[in-house]
């Protein structure tokens, strides 16, 4: 089966981790800091916070940003459920904007009509969770200006996203446009640690409370203890945080992998134009051109869509012909308000058409740095016979 995602892991990479496994520290140790400042120079950002995922990530975001019972936070449908657990963990309330019908990104307009109502009802969010789908911006000027207007936060889930840039040429992760930016470092995604996270941001109060949060709200900065001359041993609990701390094992991965991020992006670049030219003909819609002049995809995935005004069954049909053909199609995502548990809080089918329309097209076909040619020569003749008994 070819994966429709998966890690790239060198010699280089091993010896990293073997040589930390031999090292002193397995745990809080030299590599996460180190990891840390690869992450930030590659995205031009002063303040990064390695964790354990980016489910973490986005729970110590929404705390560090006070998210709590009786706030509001919006995100997108189209995203993994961590995207919007994240703010349930807090107690707050969840909603979610409509997205774009071509790039399954938030939709600019939709969050300005949903800000205009908001405002008038008095349920305004405190915080908002745009999600880079498959590793593409969105407006994050345009979000980040409306957001402003009304005094919301933004945590960019940009899980799917190191590595690329905004429209105007800033790194994904610079928090240019955002409060808090949070990657993830699972083995499909764009670089790994196997399971990991990370959050950035511009803010240096914003950075000390996201430390706190992700080892128990502890802190041993003597500057900041009640009782700064106890002894060497102390340390305070300020606030109620968690053992989200990633491990050195894992952080020392990062660092070898991070040496690599500007090729892994330049080959997710090459397969997705690739895949253009031999998909051109094919009955399908291919992801939109990247919009503006500096934007570059971290092309975590290519997403082609079927059919979008139908119900879903050819998207069916295709899984099913890919999957049988040793083609690990997958789809992203099932909106989220599609979920039991969400529509348990209330959430209804039909609410947000245009995610609804966007999943029932979507089809992720294999995208990964160390697909081979050979490798994507056969997706595309797979897709050419199932499109063949089903168009
Ligand atoms: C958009 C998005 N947000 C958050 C996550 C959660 O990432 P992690 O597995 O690192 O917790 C994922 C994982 O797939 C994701 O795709």
């Amino acid at each position: 089966m070819i994966p429709y995602g998966r890690q790239d892991i060198s010699d280089e990479d091993v010896a990293a981790v073997v040589a930390t496994l031999k090292s002193d520290w397995l745990t809080q140790g030299p590599a996460i800091p180190a990891f840390e400042q690869a992450v930030m120079a590659a995205c031009d950002a002063p303040y990064a916070v390695a964790v354990n995922s980016a489910t973490s990530a986005l729970h110590i975001a929404c705390l560090a940003l006070g998210v709590g019972p009786g706030d509001i936070a919006w995100t997108v449908p189209i995203s993994f459920v961590a995207s919007s657990n994240c703010a349930l963990y807090c107690g707050a309330t969840i909603d979610f904007v409509d997205v774009e019908p071509d790039t399954g990104n938030i939709d600019p307009a939709a969050l300005e009509a949903k800000l205009i109502d908001a405002e008038r009802s008095g349920t305004l969010p405190k915080v908002l969770i745009p999600v880079l789908y498959t590793g593409r911006a969105h407006d994050q000027a345009r979000v980040h200006a409306l957001c402003s207007r009304y005094g919301i936060k933004i945590i960019e889930d940009a899980s799917h996203a190191i590595g690329g840039s905004g429209e105007g040429g800033e790194a994904v992760g610079s928090c240019r446009w955002c409060d808090i930016a949070v990657f993830s470092f699972h083995p499909v995604k764009i670089v790994t640690t196997a399971e990991g996270g990370m959050a950035m941001t511009r803010d240096p109060e914003l950075a000390t409370r996201l430390q706190d949060f992700r080892s128990h709200g502890i802190t041993k900065d003597r500057a900041r203890l009640v009782e700064p001359d106890a002894g060497g041993w102390y340390y305070e609990q300020h606030s109620l945080g968690l053992n989200y701390r990633i491990t050195d094992m894992q952080a020392i991965l990062g660092v070898s992998q991070m040496k690599r991020l500007v090729p892994f992006i330049e080959r997710r670049n090459e397969i997705a134009n690739r895949y253009d030219e031999l998909l051109a003909s094919a009955p399908l819609t291919r992801p939109p051109l990247v919009r503006g002049t500096g934007a570059v995809s971290a092309w975590h995935l290519y997403v082609i869509q079927l059919d979008p005004a139908n119900d879903g069954a050819l998207r069916r049909a295709w899984f099913d012909g890919l999957r049988a053909r040793g083609i690990g199609v997958q789809v992203h995502y099932i909106p989220i308000h599609h979920q039991p548990y969400y529509q348990q809080l209330g959430f209804e089918r039909g609410m947000f058409p245009a995610a609804e329309r966007f999943y029932n097209g979507a089809l992720s076909i294999p995208m990964f740095a160390a697909m081979t040619d050979d490798e994507q020569d056969r997706v595309v003749a797979a897709i050419g016979e199932v499109a063949g008994e089903t168009c």
